[in-house]
């Protein structure tokens, strides 16, 4: 490239500038048509930014004049620009003013208002119930030892639920750990410490979550338990019944029947489960054909919602507290469970994907 040639493009470069800018300037329509097209002359990129680029292969006798007008070219278009804002702003200022009435007296789009969780809501009715029967509300943590979870509950050491298959190990004394620690598998990790930390007449509940390796449409690798127990003097299996039926009364329905059936937990003796009569059908009217019918409790009329018991003798010993002395009951609930009973929910994951739709249905 000649000295002269990069005169000459800059000169031809000039000149088709000087010709088109006052026209590109003076049809934007808006601003930002305005700010687009003085971008293509003036911006980084712009044309005149880029004619500057022959600059130094320019004879030093045109230097200063082809300088001097691109730098006239440079302030008239800006001077152009101000002027063309200045414009368009004051037009759209005419017409907003000129424009039909803007009514800011009309009513906003509704903000719509949240609601607490199906479990939360479970959850604060239950405490609601047994703190008006006098129990107190405890927690602990979600890792805990494998003493707390297992051992002190009376499960031997090769019981299935201590398993791999079953449990989220943290740490692992088989492995050189100082202690075999764990993500708690039930809540009755909180009866443990609970025992431990206080004496007897005593009478909690404690909601939280557990976990383990679970998981189809009505298990979640996460989900929610309310463990509860009374110790004292002379506690019979007929408190227990008190307690739970007064739950499921004040809880699903006044006419609600609850029945017992055996069952075992290593750490209650007796131990049993709880079934309702089904509330989908509402087994207590004793409509047998809408009963047959029902999908819930498959046509039986009850639905299991709870594990209880006895507190066994070597529970007592494992906390401190003389077995001849006093006695008590333990029962635990999946939240999860009774919120999809309450509220007729079909599949667990509903409750943990968080889809306001679905939350706002309650
Ligand atoms: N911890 C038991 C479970 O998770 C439930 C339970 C609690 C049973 C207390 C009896 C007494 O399955």
């Amino acid at each position: 490239m000649s000295e002269s040639e990069a005169t000459i493009e800059m000169e031809r470069g000039i000149a088709q500038i000087e010709a088109s800018y006052r026209e590109a300037l003076e049809s934007a329509r808006d601003e930002n048509e305005l700010r687009r097209r003085n971008a293509q002359y003036v911006g980084a990129q712009g044309e005149l930014t880029k004619l500057m680029k022959w600059m130094p292969k320019v004879p030093g006798d045109r230097k200063k004049d082809l300088g001097r007008r691109v730098n006239q070219l440079k302030q008239a278009i800006e001077a152009l620009f101000s002027a063309r804002l200045e414009a368009i702003e004051a037009e759209a200022m005419r017409a907003e003013l000129e424009g039909p009435f803007l009514d800011v007296s009309l009513a906003g789009r509704g903000v719509r208002p949240g609601r607490l969780h199906p479990i939360t809501r479970v959850e604060a009715e239950l405490l609601d119930i047994f703190g008006a029967l006098g129990f107190d509300v405890a927690d602990g943590p979600l890792v805990d030892y494998h003493e707390n979870c297992f051992d002190r509950l009376g499960f031997p050491p090769d019981h299935p639920a201590t398993d791999m298959q079953d449990t989220f190990f943290v740490t692992r004394r088989q492995t050189g750990a100082s202690a075999t620690t764990l993500l708690r598998t039930h809540t009755s990790t909180i009866q443990i410490r609970e025992m431990m930390r206080r004496k007897p007449p005593l009478a909690v509940v404690a909601p939280g979550t557990v976990f383990r390796r679970d998981d189809d449409a009505t298990h979640s690798p996460m989900f929610y338990q309310l463990e509860g127990f009374l110790v004292d003097r002379d506690v019979s299996f007929a408190d227990l019944k008190g307690v739970l039926t007064l739950f499921a009364k004040r809880l699903f329905h006044e006419d609600i029947l609850v029945r017992f059936r055996p069952s075992y937990f290593p750490f209650v003796e007796p131990g049993g489960e709880v079934d309702i009569s089904c509330v989908f059908c509402e087994a207590w009217t004793h409509d047998h054909e809408r009963t047959a019918g029902c999908k819930v409790c498959k046509g039986t009329g009850w639905l299991e919602v709870l594990g209880c018991g006895m507190i066994h003798p070597v529970v007592f010993e494992n906390v401190g507290y003389d077995p001849e002395e006093v006695t008590g009951f333990a029962f635990g609930m999946g939240l999860d469970r009774i919120a999809m009973l309450k509220y007729g929910i079909p599949n667990i994951k509903l409750l943990y994907e968080n889809d306001v739709r679905f939350l706002s249905g309650f």
